[in-house]
């Protein structure tokens, strides 16, 4: 009997702070009551809160079919002033040399209580200034990496566009990158945490593929995530690697997250590619996004390989994960209807 007491407590303790954490992040992050017309129609809006796979599977059609598709150029200004209100992605794309000195202590945006110091590689990395300062463009691709651009002969299309964007170090659709990003844990999944020299040597030949490009390397998200990119910038400034790094700011996560919200998506952690689309927006007239599906089957069921270079499986469905990446599909799916931006979700024409 007291046992029972004692979970019943415990309990109800947890689903209290659990309450209280959220509101609180609500309270900072929902600061403005702006909302678009392409999130108040009720039907998509269902849609959006449930992420099955059936429900998808008609969306796609609707997507693909639609011939007289455009984009909706009011409709994007109207987006980008919005977004606007919450970051500057011009800014907050990346931190700049003169904000930091080494020796500096500074906290993990999503782990407040582990810091780090930066050290003198890393700030010697830090760029003097905005790596998009000043830029626009007439077309941008944000290419994510599901499996579902393995087939897709986007290739060459991808390449064709004024910026590409790539989320993922791995860009073997298509050859140009402009901006890719990388998250820490690649280092450690991917190339054992850099401890033997071939897996050094098979990172140092992934940078120079960059050819003098951006890596964006969200470093100060979350706990140890400097201890990987400490490996890297040593090897970078050792090799005199000739790429650009880019760290976000320590506000770009909630900022971004701040702007969806509002929106009322509800996602606990944008996903690196959501970051890149709503960064992009800044920058680009026209957004045209490729190897987004989060989803483990396509249209017509064949399998879908949840990343398209490696074997990692399918642990955002779980509503445990730190994304929400059904319900940004959605919310991206959406805006394509609307003419927001263009997501390619099949094959490539001339593929
Ligand atoms: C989502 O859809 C499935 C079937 O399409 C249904 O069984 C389930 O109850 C729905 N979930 C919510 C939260 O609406
Ligand atoms: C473009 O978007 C604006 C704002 O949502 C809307 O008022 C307008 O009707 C749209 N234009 C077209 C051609 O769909
Ligand atoms: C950071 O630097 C401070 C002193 O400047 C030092 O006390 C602390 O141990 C350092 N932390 C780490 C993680 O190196
Ligand atoms: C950016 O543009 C402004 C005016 O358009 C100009 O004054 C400034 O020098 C430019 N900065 C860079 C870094 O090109
Ligand atoms: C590349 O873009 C140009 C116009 O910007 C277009 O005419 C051409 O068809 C495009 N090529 C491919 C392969 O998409
Ligand atoms: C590297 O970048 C330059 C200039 O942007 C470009 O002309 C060249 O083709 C690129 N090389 C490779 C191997 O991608
Ligand atoms: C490399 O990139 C920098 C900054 O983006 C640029 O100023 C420089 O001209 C580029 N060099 C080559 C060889 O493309």
């Amino acid at each position: 009997m007291q046992l029972k007491w004692k979970h019943w407590v415990i309990c109800t303790i947890s689903v209290l702070l659990i309450f209280y954490k959220s509101s609180d992040v609500g309270r900072n992050q929902v600061h403005q009551k702006t909302r678009l017309t392409w999130s108040s129609e009720p039907r998509i809006m269902r849609l959006m809160v449930n992420g099955s796979e059936k429900v998808v599977s008609g969306g796609l059609n609707d997507l693909d079919i639609g011939l007289e598709w455009k984009f909706n150029s009011t409709l994007i200004s109207m987006i980008r002033k919005d977004i606007l209100r919450f970051l500057d992605a011009e800014r907050d794309v990346s931190v700049i040399k003169s904000s930091f000195k080494p020796g500096d202590t500074i906290h993990y945006v999503l782990d407040r209580r582990r810091t780090f110091n930066v050290s003198q590689a890393l700030h010697s990395l830090i760029p003097e200034v905005s790596p998009l300062k000043n830029k626009s463009f007439k077309t941008c691709a944000v290419v994510g990496n599901s499996g579902i651009l393995l087939k897709s002969g986007c290739g060459k299309e991808i390449d064709n566009h004024s910026f590409v964007i790539r989320v993922s170090l791995f860009a073997d659709v298509g050859l140009r990158s402009d901006f890719t990003t990388m998250n820490p844990s690649v280092i450690q999944r991917v190339y054992g945490g850099l401890r033997e020299e071939d897996q050094q040597q098979s990172f140092i030949q992934r940078l120079q593929k960059l050819n003098n490009s951006t890596l964006w390397v969200p470093a100060f998200l979350v706990k140890g995530g400097m201890k990987y990119v400490d490996n890297v910038n040593k090897l970078i400034l050792q090799h005199k690697l000739n790429v650009h790094m880019a760290y976000p700011s320590l506000r770009l996560i909630h900022a971004v997250r701040g702007y969806w919200l509002t929106n009322k998506i509800h996602i606990k952690r944008p996903s690196t590619g959501l970051l890149m689309y709503t960064m992009a927006t800044r920058f680009c007239e026209q957004i045209y996004l490729y190897g987004f599906w989060p989803f483990p089957k396509d249209a017509l069921g064949n399998p879908v390989k949840y990343h398209y270079f490696d074997g990692l499986k399918y642990r955002y469905f779980s509503s445990a994960g730190p994304h929400r990446m059904p319900l940004e599909f959605k919310t991206l799916q959406n805006l394509h209807r609307n003419g927001a931006l263009k997501l390619t979700t099949s094959t490539c024409e001339g593929s």
